[in-house]
């Protein structure tokens, strides 16, 4: 930039910028520019990193004050070439599946040009008029997916302005949020002599009812984000109760009633119990929680019923998968990420809730917008300006359609299976996770070790076996950890190779339970990854697999003398 023509700070050239760049002509021209750009981006083969270090980054970008005269557009756009989209990572490549995120269709780009130009913002209807109905209509949508009300219903709420069915939110922290900000008014209501929880405070919410604390139950497998509402709504991140999965990574229904016993007892007395969370589609496997025995059980406890839905819920588009989610129709509230299945980009989160009153719990006005008369969807939101982020789902759900989001689903598991498929034919590798909603975790483990671990997990516990099961407990363990090992080194060498991606986690959760087993974690969404990439992805993970498997050799043979195996 530093050798860059110098722009005249003068007035008349800012004001063109407002208008347009320059003149129309310029504000075509680059957007011309700019679409080739992104376009070239797209077309570019090779890593899906840029080979550029974290300290080189910081190097570039190090500048510590404002630049003071302005630049050329074309010069800063330049920048942003050379610069940040050289450095970008290709997230939306089919050899990349590690991660919630994946190709968007290329519309939502112009969309995206569309919400910019059109600046709504959607706290009030003064600055955002026809959108502020587009919102509305997403949400009813959605809502009616997940709660099959009564056309009535629909017809009754949809652009009602006294109630909300739901809100548009920034992602799904906000909308978890949100859920649990109405589910802490709903657990500490406003009575004779006390205004509420919002009001009061939580230590005078605690203190008027009686209880020393409020907690919310999750399962191991929750999102950070419940934590984080625990944090900022008074609860506390230590009331925010773990109850450990099965098998399945599905909250533990035993575990989780022995819980709620010891809750009415000894320390624990005094707890109030504010929500039940259930997942659909934890984020590391993707799996679903018993929703209806969930929702039983926050039923008989009087407490609110949320289901983080945020990755799995658009699946309940496709027929096929709507039986996996029996019971979240009775949830008090669900929240969804648009940036997920919905294959929007980032971001967008959505909350809805099953009784359009409650959201009035949280309801704010003010004197200069968001009056309380007024129909503005910011008098029932936790954040104030928001942009008109609900035109991508809403457009891309009659682009694409629910006959068109099937088709994808369909696919995403089409593609799940076939790397299952692959990953169990090879050899060298071990399913640990059912994968339900497109999420595989598996870890590389050479099949004599594979073969050797299986025999002593089926002996343990035999009664002829000549060592004590606890012994052959140890032994597992101990290979088990050198496996770990084995794989936390194979990740980043494959992201050193960066042809493909995928994450990496830990879980208790795995047939080795409660070992801690590293897990490389697979979300098979792109439709653009193919058959033929998965072979490729799976090949390459072998290859570097068995070479680095070449150094853990002696260990795993030392392991093996030391405990006989
Ligand atoms: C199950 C679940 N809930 C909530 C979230 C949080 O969503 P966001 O990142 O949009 O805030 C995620 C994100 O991955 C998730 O997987």
């Amino acid at each position: 930039m530093n050798r860059a023509p110098k722009v005249k700070s003068n007035l008349e050239y800012l004001r063109k910028l407002f208008i347009m760049p320059d003149s129309p002509d310029k504000f075509i021209e680059f957007g011309h520019e700019l679409l080739e750009m992104i376009h070239d981006f797209f077309k570019e083969k090779g890593g899906i990193h840029s080979s550029i270090t974290l300290p080189e980054l910081n190097y570039i970008f190090d500048k510590t004050a404002i630049p003071d005269e302005p630049h050329l557009i074309k010069d800063v756009l330049s920048e942003i070439k050379t610069k940040i989209i050289a450095h970008s990572v290709k997230v939306g490549n089919p050899y990349y599946i590690g991660h919630m995120i994946s190709a968007i269709p290329y519309f939502m780009i112009l969309l995206e040009m569309i919400t910019a130009a059109l600046n709504q913002n959607q706290v009030k209807i003064e600055t955002a008029k026809a959108s502020s109905f587009v919102e509305r209509e997403l949400v009813a949508w959605l809502h009616r997916l997940i709660y099959e009300k009564p056309e009535q219903y629909y017809r009754k709420n949809i652009q009602n302005p006294q109630v909300a069915i739901g809100n548009v939110t920034a992602d799904g922290t906000l909308a978890n949020l949100t859920a649990l900000l109405v589910a802490r008014e709903k657990a500490f209501p406003a009575q004779k002599n006390f205004p509420g929880a919002r009001t009061a405070g939580m230590a005078r919410a605690l203190a008027h009812y009686g209880y020393a604390r409020g907690v919310v139950i999750v399962s191991t497998r929750g999102h950070y984000s419940i934590k984080k509402a625990g944090n900022l709504l008074g609860i506390g991140e230590e009331n925010i109760l773990s109850i450990p999965v099965d098998k399945h990574n599905r909250m533990d229904l035993g575990k989780l009633d022995r819980r709620l016993k010891t809750l009415e007892k000894g320390d624990d007395a005094g707890t109030k119990l504010i929500a039940v969370v259930g997942i659909a589609g934890t984020t590391e496997t993707g799996n679903v929680d018993n929703l209806k025995a969930l929702a039983e059980i926050a039923r008989e406890t009087g407490a609110h019923f949320h289901v983080d839905a945020c990755w799995g819920g658009s699946a309940m588009l496709v027929d096929e998968y709507r039986p996996l989610f029996k019971g979240i129709e009775q949830a008090d509230s669900v929240s969804i990420d648009a940036h997920k299945l919905l294959y929007c980009p980032m971001s967008m989160g959505i909350i809805l809730m099953q009784n359009e009153r409650d959201l009035n719990l949280i309801r704010h006005s003010s004197q200069y917008i968001i009056r309380k008369n007024s129909v503005d969807t910011g008098r029932f939101t936790i954040e104030g300006s928001r942009p008109f982020a609900a035109l991508k789902p809403w457009a891309a759900l009659k682009i694409i359609g629910r006959e068109g989001y099937g088709l994808l689903l369909k696919q995403a598991k089409k593609s799940t299976t076939t790397l299952q498929t692959l990953i169990d034919g090879c050899g060298n590798f071990e399913t640990l996770n059912l994968p339900e909603l497109f999420i595989l975790n598996y870890r590389f483990i050479p099949e004599t070790v594979r073969q050797k671990i299986t025999f002593l997990q089926n002996r343990t516990g035999s009664a002829s076996a000549e060592i004590s099961p606890k012994r052959r407990e140890q032994q597992i363990r101990k290979v088990n950890h050198l496996i770990n090992g084995l794989n936390i080194k194979l990740h980043k060498a494959l992201r050193r190779d960066d042809t493909s991606f995928v994450s990496r986690t830990t879980l208790e959760s795995t047939r080795y339970r409660p070992q801690r087993i590293v897990v490389l974690r697979a979300v098979v969404v792109n439709p653009l990854t193919n058959a033929q990439i998965l072979e490729e992805i799976v090949d390459t993970q072998n290859r570097i697999g068995l070479e680095i498997w070449e150094e853990f050799k002696p260990v795993y043979k030392r392991i093996c003398e030391e405990y006989q195996l």
